[in-house]
């Protein structure tokens, strides 16, 4: 099978998805003094720190990141400016897919820690003023959970309907296409109970059958256990596959190349929302946010229309997907978030986000990872996150300017969806030489490399053997350097997050696309009660010009990544050059 066949794009696609310095932040805090800003929330106001647990820190030398590993880290991430935590699953789990495989809901993954190291992290966490967002797992369990031994067991277990089954003595159930599996097969036979089960990611990933009202409300139970613990928010995984048309009616050939118009917010999808809502999270002040963003626009802002009392935002993959190995188009790249945030101009709340543990890493996939242009390109990238209406999600290590640590074996890679799809494409007689070239661009293992601390042995993570290699430029791309340089991508970030804390317009104001034809510059305005923030980026290696109404006049420069000033707009920008500018 050749790198074009509908099967590679389809699995890379997803896996896509799935995956200056300074002048001087000057505040413009009168802006933060209006009041007569509508629906202020404190997670519209947030910038969310997203951390892959696995790979952040190891206190106990097993060379898996852990609990305890993050608590010694607190003060860090608290000086990074950011207000909120995403941590990615840290249930138990037998780890098919890095915790995404929940084996018990209540419990913390050994490797990980226990539950008062939990406890422990969560206050260390309020204590620095900081929220804490939680992983939840419920479009499929581990095989492992307790629900699905039972189901399994029998066709009369009380857990049977938990989950999906298909009688073998029926034939064998309408295809279905699965995203992780070996074979792409989403049903697996069962030989217990002569019966196949559905599994739209891996194999130990058994889908719930969300139709069943009592599965429905222990979901709903586990949430409340873990609200009432004190955490802050949940993102939901993969809760768009969660409703299934269960007439199971057979998908027209070849549709796996367009999947998600068979599964994403299935009709029916909404109204579980809204239950979840009034059983649970109306009870609370949590922030909800569910991955994916349906097929629609209409799907998307359904969702998180306030007034349907569903979730708080949307975290949509239009924007991330833009890039693939072969580059992407800067007008492209600007259209769709401009389309995005006009559709929540009024009403609803969006993620802005162009990383995360399913993704190659920022700098790598969007800007460039040379040396020359790594820093520039990196901070120009966090500009563009911390200057967008919507809530950002920044990945851990980005603030360092990590990139792809460029693997060249499969046997580097620890991934479970990328080394079944590297088997599939080998039974498939693809050339794998360019998946391999592919994959280093594109597998999410690329977003999961260690946390490069320091230049110490493994980069300071840990001191045994790490799970996954560690990224052999840590020796100079680390925060223990970076920590030292007031021109470092760590510390231009931290004057990104107060910049945008002490301007609201960059929180809430009216966004405003400028020289929307220029090819290389993305240009816009950020206002609100009569406050004007410019932002010019370059999104490209070369000089490039940019005209907007404003060029040549005085303006007050707030933040520019080359560390120096200019007091009237500029025409023309630097490389990879970020300016920010108050107008008035
Ligand atoms: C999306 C998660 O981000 C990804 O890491 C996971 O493998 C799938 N959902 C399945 O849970």
């Amino acid at each position: 099978m050749s790198l074009s066949s509908p099967r590679f794009s389809i699995l890379h696609s997803f896996l896509i998805m799935l995956c200056c310095s300074v002048i001087t932040a000057k505040s413009v805090a009168q802006s933060n003094t209006n009041d007569s800003i509508p629906n202020r929330k404190w997670w519209k106001e947030a910038v969310v720190y997203q951390i892959y647990p696995r790979s952040f820190k190891d206190a106990n030398g097993d060379g898996i990141g852990d609990l305890k590993g993050i608590i010694s880290k607190l003060d860090y991430i608290k000086s990074l400016g950011v207000t909120a935590v995403w941590l990615n699953p840290i249930y138990s789990s037998p780890n098919d897919d890095n915790g995404y495989d929940v084996s018990d809901y209540r419990n913390i993954m050994s490797d990980f820690g226990t539950m008062a190291d939990f406890d422990a992290l969560l206050k260390g966490m309020h204590d620095r003023g900081i929220k804490l967002v939680m992983d939840l797992v419920v479009n499929h369990s581990s095989d492992e959970h307790e629900w699905f031994q039972q189901s399994r067991s029998s066709r009369t277990s009380p857990y049977r309907e938990y989950y999906h089954w298909w009688p073998a003595e029926n034939g064998k159930p309408p295809y279905r296409y699965s995203l992780f599996d070996v074979n792409h097969d989403a049903w697996m036979y069962d030989k217990t109970t002569n019966a196949y089960y559905l599994h739209y990611f891996s194999r130990k990933q058994p889908d719930l059958n969300w139709e069943n009202p009592k599965l429905r409300q222990e979901i709903y139970d586990m949430m409340k256990y873990w609200a009432d613990k004190g955490i802050d928010g949940f993102r939901m995984d993969a809760f768009q596959f969660a409703r299934k048309d269960t007439t199971w009616p057979t998908f027209p050939k070849g549709y796996e190349k367009n999947f998600g118009q068979y599964y994403y917010m299935v009709p029916g999808l909404h109204g579980y929302l809204q239950e979840m809502n009034r059983e649970v999270l109306s009870k609370y002040d949590l922030m909800t946010v569910a991955e994916g963003a349906g097929n629609t626009y209409e799907d998307a802002h359904d969702m998180v229309d306030a007034d349907r009392h569903e979730l708080d935002m949307a975290y949509a993959f239009d924007g991330i997907d833009v890039a693939k190995s072969t580059g992407y188009s800067v007008l492209k790249f600007k259209q769709v978030f401009s389309k995005w945030d006009s559709v929540f101009a009024e009403k609803g709340w969006l993620s802005i986000f162009l990383a995360n543990h399913d993704q190659a890493r920022l700098v790598s996939r969007f800007g460039n990872d040379r040396p020359e242009f790594r820093a520039l390109s990196s901070k120009m990238l966090s500009t563009f996150l911390m200057t967008m209406r919507g809530t950002p999600y920044y990945y851990n290590g980005d603030e360092l300017g990590m990139n792809n640590p460029g693997f060249t074996k499969i046997e580097q890679y620890r991934d479970k969806a990328t080394l079944n799809e590297y088997q599939y494409q080998q039974n498939h007689g693809a050339d794998m030489p360019a998946y391999l070239k592919e994959i280093a661009f594109s597998s999410r293992d690329n977003g999961r490399t260690p946390f490069q601390w320091d230049d110490s042995k493994n980069a300071g993570f840990t001191n045994g053997t790490p799970w996954i290699e560690v990224n052999p430029d840590y020796k100079t791309i680390n925060a223990a350097a970076q920590e030292k340089d007031p021109n470092s991508c760590l510390n231009y970030f931290r004057k990104l997050t107060k910049l945008r804390k002490d301007n609201l317009a960059l929180v809430y104001g009216k966004y405003t696309l400028l020289d929307k034809n220029n090819p290389n510059v993305y240009a816009y305005t950020r206002e609100l009660s009569g406050k004007k923030v410019l932002v010019m980026l370059n999104f490209t290696g070369k000089t490039a010009a940019v005209s907007t109404p404003f060029g040549s006049s005085n303006a007050n420069p707030l933040l520019c990544n080359y560390g120096d000033s200019a007091k009237t707009v500029k025409t023309e920008l630097r490389p990879y050059e970020a300016v920010v500018y108050l107008l008035n």
